[in-house]
């Protein structure tokens, strides 16, 4: 088939290179940018009196047309254009003639297709952003319910200091508000208009790049053509957002893998979000949970390969920056699924309150507070300390935990101790008296959901 750019070269090129070359097979999904940034542009140019209004209006109602053609599923893509900016064209032109050819009057390609990257990636920001707070919220709800549900806090995975589990889930709500902080900082950056920067140097048309920058709801323009056509930043920086986010999903992830293992058994995930295996019947595996840690990876690797293509890239386009759409598509749709099964799966685990209390417990987390016990009632920390620790051997030997000893067993090691002990080792006392802000006592917790819902809110 004749090129849309035939003329300069007569000659056909090879099939496997026009392959090679071609990117329709993952820019058609963003065909609705595509038109909606064309219908804009007729529009100026007609504003402008660069085209008539009679031929801006046979562009827009043809493309128009094109627009609920594919969404109703009676126009596809013909694979043999080399892009969805081409293909638009040629079916434009198809349906209303030579009119159609006057669409791309004061644009390029190159102008054209970072506005419906720009305009796409908007879109897709705000989902994600829509699917992170449905995951900040079903935490915050989990974090309400266990509140006050005693586990062990860990340094180094080792048993460190009782917390409430919803201490631990508000942690994760935290890392997920910045998230949406730098997804809503790269949205703004993104929000700035390409169109009008042409090939790379501007036009001679009187254009009004301001008024068709806002018709498509942009916040400003690309204030250099140069670096309007050459600019990839703001995939690079959804990436980077996206990178973290998913670091942050698999921190957690590998969390609940922890937790759901016969070893822990802290939650069981929710039937729904784990898979059984062929040949072992005893097993549930938490397979969503390890995906949503294994295409962290992937994420990541999106990331590496469009900044490793555009390191040694000079101005303005090259064609090496189509290989921009496939990794920030796939970032994009990764992203959006592990939040799908994320939230989800929050949601429905079974927390097992019990086994966290007995790990809490069998790790022995208040021993420090039975010294401390006996440092309030006038015993030198060094002495308190060892019969701490006599008392936590005991315990071992006997396979005990030291809210179980009896007050005649303590009275062996130190006449100072008194039935009070028991309320001073309670292990929610322990939690509860971290009363400093940030802390993992119920009010802290509480003041912390507070704070997560009023930036849901907004
Ligand atoms: N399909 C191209 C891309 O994704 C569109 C821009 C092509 N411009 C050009 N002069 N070849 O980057």
């Amino acid at each position: 088939m004749a090129k849309m750019w035939a003329g300069r070269t007569a000659g056909e090129t090879d099939r496997i290179a026009d392959d090679f070359n071609s990117s329709i097979r993952f820019d058609s999904r963003m065909y609705r940018q595509d038109i909606l940034g064309s219908i804009a542009h007729a529009a100026m140019l007609a504003r402008q009196g660069i085209i008539s209004c009679s031929e801006a209006d046979a562009l827009v109602a043809g493309l128009q047309g094109i627009l609920s053609d594919i969404e109703d599923g009676k126009l596809s893509f013909d694979m043999s254009c080399e892009d969805i900016h081409m293909f638009v064209e040629q079916e434009l032109t198809a349906r209303i003639g030579d009119t159609g050819k006057r669409l791309h009057t004061a644009r390029s390609r190159n102008d054209q297709v970072a506005l419906d990257l720009r305009m796409y990636l908007r879109d897709e920001n705000d989902e994600i952003v829509s699917l992170v707070r449905e995951l900040v919220a079903a935490l915050v709800a989990r974090a309400e319910e266990h509140r006050a549900t005693i586990m062990p806090g860990y340094t180094h995975l080792q048993r460190a200091q009782p917390i409430m589990f919803g201490h631990h889930l508000m942690a994760y709500a935290m890392m997920l508000l910045r998230d949406l902080d730098r997804l809503s900082d790269c949205r703004a950056r993104t929000n700035c208009s390409p169109i009008g920067c042409c090939a790379l140097a501007g036009t001679t048309y009187d254009t009004d790049r301001r008024g068709e920058a806002a018709d498509l709801g942009f916040s400003d323009i690309c204030r250099n053509s140069l670096d309007g056509v050459s600019d990839r930043d703001f995939c690079l920086e959804l990436m980077s957002a996206l990178s973290i986010l998913m670091m942050h999903l698999s921190r957690f992830s590998e969390e609940l893998i922890l937790w759901s293992s016969w070893e822990f058994k802290f939650v069981e995930l929710p039937d729904a979000y784990t898979t059984g295996s062929s040949i072992m019947p005893q097993k549930k595996n938490p397979d969503m949970a390890e995906l949503i840690r294994g295409k962290t990876g992937r994420v990541y690797g999106d990331l590496m390969a469009l900044l490793t293509t555009l390191k040694g890239l000079p101005l303005a386009y090259n064609k090496d920056m189509q290989e921009d759409k496939e990794s920030v598509f796939d970032a994009v749709d990764t992203v959006k699924m592990c939040l799908s099964v994320m939230a989800p799966m929050i949601a429905g685990m079974t927390v097992c309150a019990d086994r966290m209390k007995a790990a809490a417990q069998g790790g022995f987390i208040n021993a420090t507070d039975v010294a401390d016990y006996l440092v309030k009632r006038g015993m030198p920390f060094r002495s308190a300390y060892k019969i701490s620790g006599e008392l936590v051997a005991r315990c071992i030997a006997e396979g005990r935990v030291l809210e179980e000893l009896p007050l005649s067993v303590y009275r062996m090691y130190s006449e100072l101790f008194d039935e009070d002990l028991y309320a001073e080792i309670d292990l929610l006392t322990c939690a509860e008296k971290r009363i400093s802000e940030g802390g993992t006592s119920v009010a802290s917790i509480d003041a912390q959901i507070a704070y997560v819902k009023e930036m849901l809110s907004k």
